[in-house]
């Protein structure tokens, strides 16, 4: 057995991972941009944003799509659009970014959280209807690193209980269950383009639905009113009364990045993929760590992140999951113990009174978020094959050091 890194041995990458910096730059989106600046029209329904609604619609099979500021908007959005508002309640998944939770607050709902599976850590469809109520209007699944929520239950219960489903895509660009994509299964898909994210514009975020009328509310609610493609000071129809909206507006900067972006997005979501099933196939193997799910009828993940679960009772006395990722980072691996740290009512962001939210069900969130997860971003799944076996070798060593 060789000595490990962090112990003064030799690092499994004793060159460093060939890992693509993230967000991508290029020298020809860099001169469209210039083009951008030059021409002076920076924002409002500017061709590439009217060009990048199409395209995403187009690339996702949705009837349409709206472009909007960030992935927290969007979710507000959705909410309004659909009529979602004080005295409601929504069901969100106890592990997520505190905006899927934060959105429904805003709109005046309350949050009703409950529990994610043990192995797509996506919201878990037997504790959505428990927690069903007379007051409940929506379910957001989120599709979490690009895995997906059992879509088919979810419906399942939506339409038994005549609920909303608004999928939480942030993590899901170029995701697909049995050939659909994420996103067009539920009312509306709604993504985020922050530049962390699959395809990214620093900030940025979208809605896509196949309901034309929803499209149409959503395009509305989120720019000021006008109607898709108006120019800016002829609000040729005005918005139907009662309807109240907001500058939730993208530039035209962050949509020809996207744009670019989203070209290469399905051969670079098969890349990645391909890369994953490398990993899964080696790291399975691997006694106590299990890689996330990508869910039961996903046909291709678009992964966010390559998430698995560490389970420590496989490890030395005394060797934590914070130590394990340790000698990893020490052989080369990028990897962490993972997204947020915590559930999403007790992120340290989280300042929503008690009073304004529910909590259901979270303990198998609890354990996965507290004690097992392990995450690599995106950009770890772009090495070659040779290296991509690499990152399997430096778990497969570490875990010979400190396993049982
Ligand atoms: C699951 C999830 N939902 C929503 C959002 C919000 O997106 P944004 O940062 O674009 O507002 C994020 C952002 O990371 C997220 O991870």
């Amino acid at each position: 057995m060789s000595k490990l890194a962090i112990d003064g041995g030799t690092p499994v990458f004793a060159a460093k991972a060939n890992v693509p910096v993230w967000p991508p730059a290029d020298e020809k989106t860099a001169e469209l941009l210039k083009e951008i600046y030059l021409s002076h029209a920076w924002s409002f329904y500017g061709k590439h944003e009217v060009a990048f609604n199409e395209e995403f619609a187009a690339y996702t099979g949705a009837a349409s799509c709206a472009m909007m500021a960030n992935g927290t908007v969007t979710l507000e959005v959705a909410m309004q659009a659909l009529g979602i508002g004080p005295g409601d309640e929504v069901i969100v998944p106890a592990y997520t970014w505190i905006a899927t939770g934060t959105a429904v607050v805003v709109v005046g709902a309350t949050p009703v959280v409950v529990d994610i599976e043990p192995d797509t850590y996506c919201i878990d469809p037997v504790e959505v209807e428990k927690a069903i109520t007379p007051k409940t209007r929506a379910i957001i699944p989120v599709h979490l690193y690009g895995s997906m929520a059992d879509m088919d239950k979810i419906m399942e219960i939506a339409k038994k209980h005549n609920l909303y489903v608004i999928e939480d895509c942030a993590h899901a660009h170029g995701s697909e269950w049995a050939g659909k994509h994420a996103g067009t299964l539920g009312d509306v898909g709604s993504f985020s383009f922050q530049q962390s994210k699959t395809i990214a514009s620093g900030e940025g975020g979208a809605c896509i639905t196949n309901d034309p009328a929803l499209g149409e509310a959503m395009g509305r609610i989120s720019h000021i009113g006008y109607q898709y493609g108006a120019v800016q000071g002829k609000a040729t129809e005005p918005p139907p009364m009662g309807m109240i909206s907001h500058n939730y507006r993208i530039t035209e900067f962050q949509a020809a990045i996207l744009r670019s972006q989203l070209r290469t997005l399905r051969e670079d979501t098969e890349f990645r993929a391909r890369n994953a099933e490398t990993l899964r196939k080696r790291l399975n193997a691997i006694p106590g760590i299990k890689v996330q799910s990508p869910g039961r009828r996903v046909s291709l993940q678009g992964y966010y992140q390559y998430a698995m679960t560490l389970d420590t009772a496989f490890l030395k006395e005394g060797i934590t999951r914070e130590q394990f990722c340790a000698a990893l980072r020490a052989e080369g691996v990028g990897c962490g113990p993972g997204g947020w740290g915590d559930l999403m009512f007790r992120q340290r962001l989280w300042s929503v009174p008690e009073e304004l939210y529910r909590v259901v069900s979270y303990k198998t969130a609890e354990k996965i978020v507290k004690e097992q997860l392990i995450t690599l971003s995106l950009n770890w799944l772009m090495l070659s094959e040779e290296e991509t076996n690499k990152v399997a070798d430096a778990f497969e060593k570490v875990m010979a050091e400190y396993g049982r």
